[in-house]
């Protein structure tokens, strides 16, 4: 989603290219164009262009500008086609904006302004909020009161920095939803949508709070709430390194996270259980599991489909009722939250708009809620009453790999540290369960030495418009996340379906130009999701199997293409098959010369709803 960045500087240095810089950093949330405004001799100056940064930078070279203070945007469009007239920033002649976010009610409010004479240069919902303060500056009330009495009227979800003509030692952001973190260096302040985007500048940040209006100089930053009163909020030491994360030889930012899930894996695991010369030892959890009437897991996307494998695991293994749905349906169900139940809120970023407001409506029926959430000090991470962090790091590729199984991996744990509690399990098989993740970095390892395989079979579903992918018990919700990955960077259209659902109607998309990707590991379920393989394959339907070998052994048709796993439990089964879903996603998209990492129309971090 949409980038900020800003800096305030009292020096003599250009601020530009940490801008720029910032922006780069910026670029793994996804954005089809970007801008600067800066302040340079009493003038604003804006380039701005549609399209990747390098553009940018190519116009900043052919017309460069200079100036201490800017700020710089990275836009994901809502309100207007990605061309250079919606880019931000947007201004008049004595204020500049960028925002992130969605202006609810901009309709009436841009008809309003309309009236009064206002002209409109876009077809963003930001301009009016830009029109607004222009109007109050004008009226002469201060930079402040203008942004203040501006965002009385403004209705939705945003993150806003603005820049002001007059007052060169001067920025403003607020934030009502979306993230903004302020940053602190020597005689400079900066404005950054996340930690990531300051960490070339500082590793000092505050994170601000809904409400918050912040009023940056150089010297240093007061921030106020809607009131017009001074708040104080935490300055923290951000966890983001200072160098910029790069690919380290691998041709994609996807491919190196897919690599890195046995080492991720580990050191998640290492977090919530020990294995010790005497035995297994959970580390122990600060709340009473055994009293729990309820589990209700939300989350959106692959965190989603990570959710729905495990209901699978604590309703089996701990006997734990579970609700499940997705935040964008859960957040206007008003659906009631029993006594003694638990929410758990499950996110890479933690800053899902949908989640975070799930999370909210919880909180707001007393309920406590717990978070599998990848960033350390992120909204959800504040938000939530327990966090349990993933160790995955910085994923940059949109397409999430290595945080889905370390999603999966604390679902694990935590499954059975319910189970224990609850005493739904015996000690020899907790003590099983427990082998069994710890054996699961090796198996990893194993199955990414198939890649070669897995690229050849990518290469015949170049020529196909469609793929099916099936699975039953956890391998369901394996097929889901195994057709997002794939349509979402090979833009193959691709559905998952139980197996046992495909009779009931989507059989009748079988053909023998619509392959189907069989999920299917040896376990009690195998021979049910063979008659379903069998089906397809009577109706000449090609089959891609992922199966183990005993899996394979069973099946002699020459229609079959093979990707033979590592036999393993049925507990982590879904981590090491949705390996070779992630490489099949992403070799079809190298072949098909999409862009892997930054996919069209997908933002990594989803911050309007
Ligand atoms: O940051 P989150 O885990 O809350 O994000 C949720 C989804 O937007 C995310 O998983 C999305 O579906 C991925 N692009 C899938 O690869």
């Amino acid at each position: 989603m949409c980038g900020i960045v800003g800096i305030v500087s009292s020096q003599k240095n250009n601020v530009v290219s940490g801008l720029i810089e910032g922006l780069r950093r910026l670029e793994y949330r996804g954005y089809d164009s970007s801008g600067v405004a800066i302040i340079s001799e009493n003038k604003l100056l804006r380039r701005r262009k549609a399209g990747k940064l390098v553009n940018l930078e190519a116009d900043l070279k052919e017309s460069p500008v200079s100036g201490n203070t800017g700020i710089a945007h990275t836009r994901w469009a809502t309100h207007g086609i990605p061309n250079d007239q919606n880019a931000h920033p947007h201004m008049t002649d004595q204020v500049a904006i960028v925002h992130n976010g969605i202006i609810e009610n901009y309709h009436l409010l841009k008809d309003q302004l309309l009236e009064k004479g206002v002209q409109f240069t876009s077809e963003t919902d930001t301009e009016v909020v830009l029109h607004l303060v222009n109007q109050h500056l004008e009226q002469g009330l201060s930079p402040f009161e203008s942004v203040k009495k501006t965002l009385s009227v403004v209705r939705g979800a945003f993150a806003i920095a603005m820049l002001f003509r007059d007052y060169p030692n001067l920025l403003i952001a607020a934030r009502s939803g979306p993230p903004l973190a302020i940053g602190y260096g020597k005689e400079e302040m900066y404005i950054g949508s996340d930690a990531v985007a300051l960490s070339h500048l500082t590793q000092q940040v505050t994170f601000l709070e809904d409400g918050d209006i912040a009023v940056l100089e150089n010297s240093g930053v007061k921030i106020y709430n809607l009131e017009g009163k001074r708040v104080e909020r935490k300055i923290q030491q951000s966890k983001v390194g200072t160098s910029s994360i790069d690919k380290e030889g691998f041709e994609h930012f996807m491919l190196k996270e897919i690599h890195e899930q046995p080492d991720v894996i580990r050191r998640t695991l290492s977090e919530y259980f020990n294995i010790t010369h005497t035995g297994l030892h959970f580390r122990p959890l600060p709340f009473a599991l055994e009293n729990v009437s309820r589990l209700t897991i939300v989350a959106c996307g692959t965190a989603f489909y990570a959710g729905m494998v495990a209901k699978y695991w604590f309703e089996n293994i701990a006997r734990i009722p579970v609700e499940l749905d997705i935040a964008s349906e859960f957040r206007y169900r008003q659906p009631p939250m029993p006594k003694d139940g638990i929410s758990l809120f499950i996110s890479q970023s933690g800053e899902t708009a949908d989640t975070l407001a799930a999370q909210a409506y919880v909180k707001s029926q007393g309920q406590p809620s717990l978070g599998i959430i990848n960033v350390a000090n992120s909204s959800l991470a504040r938000a939530v009453d327990v966090t349990f962090l993933t160790q995955a790091g910085p994923e940059i590729g949109v397409a999430s790999t290595k945080a889905f199984t370390t999603q999966l991996c604390v679902l694990a744990v935590l499954a059975l540290a319910f189970a224990q509690a609850r005493k739904t399990i015996s000690q020899e098989d907790l003590t099983q369960y427990c082998k069994d993740l710890a054996q699961l970095p090796l198996l990893i390892e194993q199955t990414l030495l198939l890649k070669k395989d897995i690229a050849e079979i990518a290469r015949s579903l170049l020529e196909v418009n469609n793929v099916l992918y099936i699975g039953r018990g956890p391998s369901y919700p394996l097929a889901l996340e195994g057709a997002l990955k794939l349509k979402e960077i090979s833009y193959i259209h691709a559905e998952g379906f139980a197996a046992g659902e495909l009779k009931h109607g989507p059989i009748a998309l079988i053909e023998e130009s619509v392959p189907t990707v069989a999920i299917a590991p040896y376990d009690s379920l195998f021979e049910k999701t063979v008659s379903n393989i069998q089906e397809i394959l009577s109706r000449r339907g090609p089959i891609v199997l992922l199966s183990d070998e005993k899996g394979h052994s069973l099946f002699t048709s020459q229609a079959i293409k093979r990707i033979i796993l590592p036999t393993t439990s049925s507990l982590i089964a879904p981590m090491v098959y949705a390996i070779p879903t992630q490489l099949l996603a992403y070799y079809t998209a190298v072949y098909k010369g999409t862009d892997v990492d930054q996919p069209r129309n997908l933002a990594k971090s989803v911050t309007v709803e």
